[in-house]
């Protein structure tokens, strides 16, 4: 039987994410069964945006956008407002095939984080080197790429993690109609951030 071509389900509810088989190499943060779960809280919160890639019940990648972690020097964040991308993820079998692209380009249409800034922090210890065959700054130059598609532009920062690698990047997008006191936090935190613990998000 012909397998279904894969869909993209912008801000996924959770309910729907529980029904879904993970793919069993969706494993780059945590195993499978467990990323689901978290995305799942993810999407139950609020502020938590997951999109999903699905093709016959099953989840094949996904984009993450939440509040940043309290435990990170981002969760200081006095405006509750910023959020954070905080992984985007594609099963091995279906990379390069543009489908992160689409998961993170129909994230952010119909200006669904214009009033906000979601930033991303690029840590090379997360990047899936062993099946990309890429460099660590191959692959933050793949990343930047990637994320620049879907409006993010890269930003210095005092965060000693980000620092302390060349393949490691603070990037954000700043929305056309995020309040100048958001925007500002943003700032005040890059230049501020002391560093964070290695956490998945
Ligand atoms: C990063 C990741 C999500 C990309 O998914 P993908 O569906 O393969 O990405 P796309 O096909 O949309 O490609 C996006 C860009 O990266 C490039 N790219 C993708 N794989 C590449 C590779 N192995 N080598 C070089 N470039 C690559 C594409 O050419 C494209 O760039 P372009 O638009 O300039 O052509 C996927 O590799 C992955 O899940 N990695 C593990 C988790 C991870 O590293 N997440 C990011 C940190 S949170």
């Amino acid at each position: 039987m012909a397998r279904a071509e894969p869909r993209v389900e912008v801000a996924a509810p959770p309910q729907r994410l529980a029904r879904l088989v993970p793919d069993p190499q969706l494993d780059r943060f945590r195993p499978p069964a467990s990323q689901l779960a978290a995305l799942v809280d993810i999407a139950a919160d609020p502020r938590g945006t997951v999109t999903a890639l699905v093709a016959d019940e099953r989840l094949l990648g996904y984009a993450a956008f939440h509040p940043p972690s309290a435990i990170e020097a981002w969760g200081h964040d006095r405006t509750g407002e910023l959020i954070e991308l905080g992984a985007v993820e594609v099963a091995p079998a279906l990379r390069g095939r543009g489908w992160a692209e689409r998961l993170l380009t129909e994230s952010f249409a119909g200006g669904r984080f214009d009033p906000t800034v979601v930033f991303a922090t690029l840590y090379a210890w997360h990047y899936d080197l062993r099946r990309s065959g890429l460099t660590d700054v191959a692959y933050r130059r793949m990343l930047e790429r990637l994320y620049r598609s879907a409006g993010l532009e890269l930003y210095p920062t005092s965060d000693e993690d980000v620092r302390s690698s060349p393949a490691n990047a603070l990037m954000a997008r700043v929305g056309p109609q995020a309040p100048p006191e958001v925007v500002e936090e943003f700032h005040r935190l890059r230049r501020a951030a002391p560093g964070a613990p290695h956490v998945a998000w």
